[in-house]
């Protein structure tokens, strides 16, 4: 058994995880994430970011990734890649060039299709557009957004489908979940693409992922989980969630927040599996040592389906009990 042989037979795809290359020297980590039973999917954390693969402008380097790409793959796992345009993790020369509009469009055109036709027919599906939009479902001002207008979204699904004809298309944002006016946004993004301007030819987007960075105690409900992936899914769209953690707000944890956090992580599981188009379901790292959470977020953790000595949790069983 296993979280991914679970929710195949479940009917789903895969269950995946972030990883990335500071985790290959450590054992136990391998160990787990090497048995295909258990991840079937793996997203690369940060070594497909822009700031990674095009550090120099149209200097290209894929060397850390292509590790990830290469481990996976000769295990007979599946990539997610992650992502294309997204406002962080973004090399200095995106950052400071005074952009035009047809020198941005060059160079957002360098990228994607110089990334995506290196791994073409590699991943399962692109993170194409990342963080579009403001809680309140406006668009982030970002660099792409300031220059180009909200075309850049169309923009960026049409030379990723020209780049990799094979690759789901995704756009990938979070607190989808808990926030229904963002929601809104996203919804309007996967309309804009579906109906892209004339000058934009060929967009298309293929699922929204949903990274789901929750927090005990604060999850909504699995129907509710389930209602908003079906507002998604009602425009003819797959879904996922991407970069699932449910992170603890008061430390160290007691056994009741962790009851909660079981739940907590049953209501997202169990929603994907009541939605047909919801497809998998990836964590953003499965052990407590390795997440993002604490470094980002000070005083909050133990967001993780197993703890940093790699242990399985309560909510480990949880969803294990559950599938
Ligand atoms: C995070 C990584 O986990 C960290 O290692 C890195 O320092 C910052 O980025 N949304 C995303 C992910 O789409 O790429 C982010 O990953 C977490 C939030």
């Amino acid at each position: 058994q296993g979280l991914h042989a679970l929710m195949v037979a479940a009917g789903k795809l895969y269950f995946g995880t972030a990883m990335e290359t500071n985790n290959f020297n450590d054992m136990a980590y391998q160990a787990i994430s090497s048995n295909r039973n258990e991840f079937g999917m793996f997203t690369p954390e940060n070594s497909q970011k822009w700031e990674v693969t095009e550090p120099t402008q149209n200097q290209f380097s894929f060397t850390q990734a292509d590790q990830v790409a290469m481990k996976v793959k000769s295990n007979g796992q599946l990539l997610r890649c992650h992502t294309l345009t997204w406002h962080s993790q973004l090399p200095g020369f995106v950052t400071t060039t005074t952009w035009t509009r047809a020198t941005l469009t060059a160079a957002l055109t360098a990228h994607i299709t110089n990334v995506m036709k290196h791994y073409a027919g590699f991943c399962y599906a692109w993170d194409v557009v990342n963080e579009a939009l403001n809680e309140d479902g406006s668009f982030r001002q970002s660099v792409f957004f300031k220059t180009l207008g909200p075309s850049y979204i169309p923009l960026s699904f049409s030379l990723a489908a020209a780049a990799d004809p094979t690759a789901k298309l995704y756009y990938n944002d979070f607190n989808l979940e808990t926030t229904a006016a963002k929601a809104d946004g996203a919804l309007k993004i996967v309309q804009l693409i579906q109906s892209p301007p004339q000058n934009i030819t060929g967009a298309r987007i293929d699922g929204v992922g949903f990274q789901a960075h929750l927090n005990v105690g604060q999850t909504p409900t699995r129907a509710q989980l389930a209602a908003t992936l079906r507002r998604f899914t009602a425009l003819g769209v797959e879904v996922a969630y991407t970069e699932l953690d449910i992170a603890h707000t008061k430390l160290p944890a007691s056994e009741a927040d962790n009851q909660k956090q079981a739940a907590d992580y049953v209501a997202t599981v169990g929603s994907c599996l009541d939605v047909k188009e919801c497809v998998g379901i990836t964590v953003w790292q499965f052990s407590d040592k390795y997440s993002w959470v604490p470094g980002t977020f000070p005083g909050k953790g133990e967001a993780c389906l197993y703890t940093e000595g790699f242990e399985k949790k309560v909510a480990y069983e949880a969803v294990v009990g559950l599938l």
